[in-house]
């Protein structure tokens, strides 16, 4: 399993590499809109501070516009993969992509039926979205569970997983029970995840009575 930093935050990035939680980084126009400085120069940062995969978002929405932006994206670092929205347009642009050598992530994934046409297309990764399911009364995680079984039916599929909208420490629980490739998980919920009141108590326990010490 590997963990990537959900966030274009380069603190908080960095905080988590210290920790090695950084296999990759997830940023969406968001997350960039967040921070002060310009997107490009966002990920050329975040480019040289991590070795592994550092997915980018292309805002075209035409066949062509993806395609070209894809080609400028991957220029700001070797590591860019091109994030592009679950769509007609973005599926043909995958398949052209691939071609390229062009890494790609068919985000905003809410269906299964989606992820078997994005593993035809050639993604190289799939990004469903299950805190947005769980949002709306759906199981998100179910979603993630019978994507990764028709994925291991289907042994021919190089696709990978990256389950992204991990709203909660339970999410990341339960998908690395069921063995999801990747996990973006934003650095508010790995703080979470370091977290129980039962060490903070056994902690301060521990100290206090090392006071006692002969
Ligand atoms: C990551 O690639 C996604 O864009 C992100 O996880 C979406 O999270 P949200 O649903 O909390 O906005």
């Amino acid at each position: 399993m590997e963990i990537y930093v959900d966030s274009a935050n380069l603190d908080e990035i960095k905080k988590a590499k210290q920790l090695g939680l950084a296999d990759g980084v997830t940023t969406n126009p968001t997350l960039l809109a967040r921070e002060s400085d310009n997107p490009t120069q966002i990920l050329e940062n975040i480019c040289k501070e991590i070795s592994g995969p550092v997915h980018a978002e292309a805002l075209a929405l035409d066949y062509e516009g993806i395609v070209k932006e894809a080609k400028e994206l991957v220029k700001i670092g070797k590591n860019i993969v091109v994030k592009i929205p679950m769509m007609h347009e973005g599926l043909r642009a995958v398949n052209t992509l691939k071609d390229l050598g062009i890494k790609t992530n068919l985000t905003l994934m809410f269906s299964a039926s989606q992820a078997i046409l994005a593993a035809k297309a050639g993604a190289t990764y799939i990004c469903p979205f299950l805190g947005r399911l769980d949002d709306i009364s759906h199981d998100g995680v179910e979603l993630l569970n019978v994507i990764k079984g028709i994925f291991l039916s289907n042994p021919e599929i190089e696709t990978k997983i990256v389950a992204a909208s991990i709203r909660t420490p339970n999410h990341v629980v339960d998908l690395a029970s069921i063995g999801i490739d990747i996990l973006t998980i934003p650095g508010k919920i790995l703080d979470q995840m370091e977290k129980h009141p039962l060490t903070d108590l056994g902690i301060a326990q521990f100290a206090e009575d090392a006071k006692k010490f002969k």
